[in-house]
């Protein structure tokens, strides 16, 4: 897991920059997405599983500001399951690591009998999904054996905002050097990932007070809610410790009664527009007693009272801040299980492809 948290300054590069053409624009010519797949599509449904499902919340947030069409993510063993209003003007977007998930490939095979236009973010070659799929866009992340999805992951963010990008170009809803400054902050990832993992050794610190503890939450608003609930997953897949992800505005209508002295909470506040209401989201836990991990997108001043621990991230625009957060959640989901004394890339009871229901 961890040679593959390594890898995705390469896999994000060999993700995004072929796909970067004329005049910095994407560019789906050698995947062989032509501009029509676009055409009168009103809305977009993402199905997929667990993290790749977690990708896909990230990609509802950036699709929606950016093409101003509805998306919804659905959870692939529900969306089978029910009776789904979708039609030829439905783009479904399926997103799968191993493009052989069981329930993943069950929502694609609904979509094409309702004859919706169906796309597919895969990191396997010609798998099932691919192959049932009107298009494909592979994310070039490499073989992944852990079983904790990491490079994957963040590859398929970016095909997510390639998508966007895209899309919005042709609906007119972007300008092209708009899009040219967002593309060049999308290749900006890059760097900025490598440089978060320079901060493992500071991670692995706070690891070492985690592993002690059997509940914890993540926070956040926006993007950084989307964030939460992969950072949880994670944690919880490969460390046993129980955790949850809540939209920081919602705790105080239930959940903040679990708040008490000493749980964990990790607060990711990358987001400028909500950041305000982050802080006071962080007072209300610290108000209680809890143990703050604050996540920031560059070293911004915070009241040093309201956290234990502060990881500053290289600063890039909010967009981009899902990317290097998602490093830093899986250095600690990895400490963590190490400090357990776990088996970090084979978690009990956990299979890296569930191609059965
Ligand atoms: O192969 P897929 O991306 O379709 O797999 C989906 C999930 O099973 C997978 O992401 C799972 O949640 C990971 N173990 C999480 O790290």
């Amino acid at each position: 897991m961890l040679k593959e948290i390594h890898e995705q300054p390469e896999s994000l590069r060999s993700t995004i920059v072929p796909r970067i053409k004329n005049k910095q624009l994407p560019d789906f010519s050698t995947d062989e997405i032509p501009d029509q797949v676009f055409d009168n599509v009103n809305r977009i449904v993402i199905a997929a599983c667990g993290t790749a499902m977690h990708a896909g919340l990230v990609g509802k947030v950036m699709m929606e500001k950016l093409l101003r069409i509805p998306v919804t993510v659905e959870i692939a063993s529900e969306f089978r399951y029910q009776d789904p209003i979708i039609d030829k003007n439905t783009l479904l977007i399926t997103i799968s690591q191993s493009g052989e998930t069981a329930d993943t490939l069950a929502a694609l095979r609904l979509a094409n009998k309702h004859q919706a236009k169906t796309l597919s973010i895969v990191n396997v070659k010609g798998s099932s999904i691919a192959r049932e799929s009107d298009y494909v866009l592979y994310t070039h992340a490499g073989p992944e054996i852990a079983v904790a999805s990491t490079k994957a992951y963040t590859a398929q963010l970016s095909c997510l905002y390639l998508v966007a990008y895209h899309f919005a170009l042709i609906k007119g809803t972007i300008s092209e050097t708009d899009c040219m400054r967002q593309i060049e902050e999308l290749q900006s990832v890059i760097p900025a990932v490598e440089k978060t993992l320079t901060l493992a050794d500071d991670i692995n610190k706070i690891c070492e007070t985690l592993a002690e503890k059997e509940d914890l939450f993540f926070i956040g608003r926006g993007l950084d809610y989307a964030l939460s609930c992969e950072g949880s997953i994670k944690l919880k897949e490969i460390s046993y410790i129980h955790s949850e992800a809540y939209a920081a505005g919602e705790l105080k209508h239930g959940t903040l009664s679990l708040v008490t002295e000493g749980i964990p909470v990790i607060a990711l506040a990358t987001q400028s527009n909500v950041y305000n209401k982050m802080i006071s989201n962080i007072r209300e836990v610290r108000a209680r007693e809890a143990l703050v991990i604050l996540i920031t997108n560059g070293d911004s001043e915070v009241d040093s009272s309201i956290y234990d621990y502060h990881i500053a991230l290289p600063k890039l625009s909010d967009n981009m801040a899902p990317f290097t957060t998602a490093v830093v959640l899986q250095l600690l989901a990895y400490y963590t299980s190490v400090h357990r004394g776990l088996n970090v890339d084979q978690p009990r009871n956990l299979a890296k492809s569930v191609t059965v229901e």
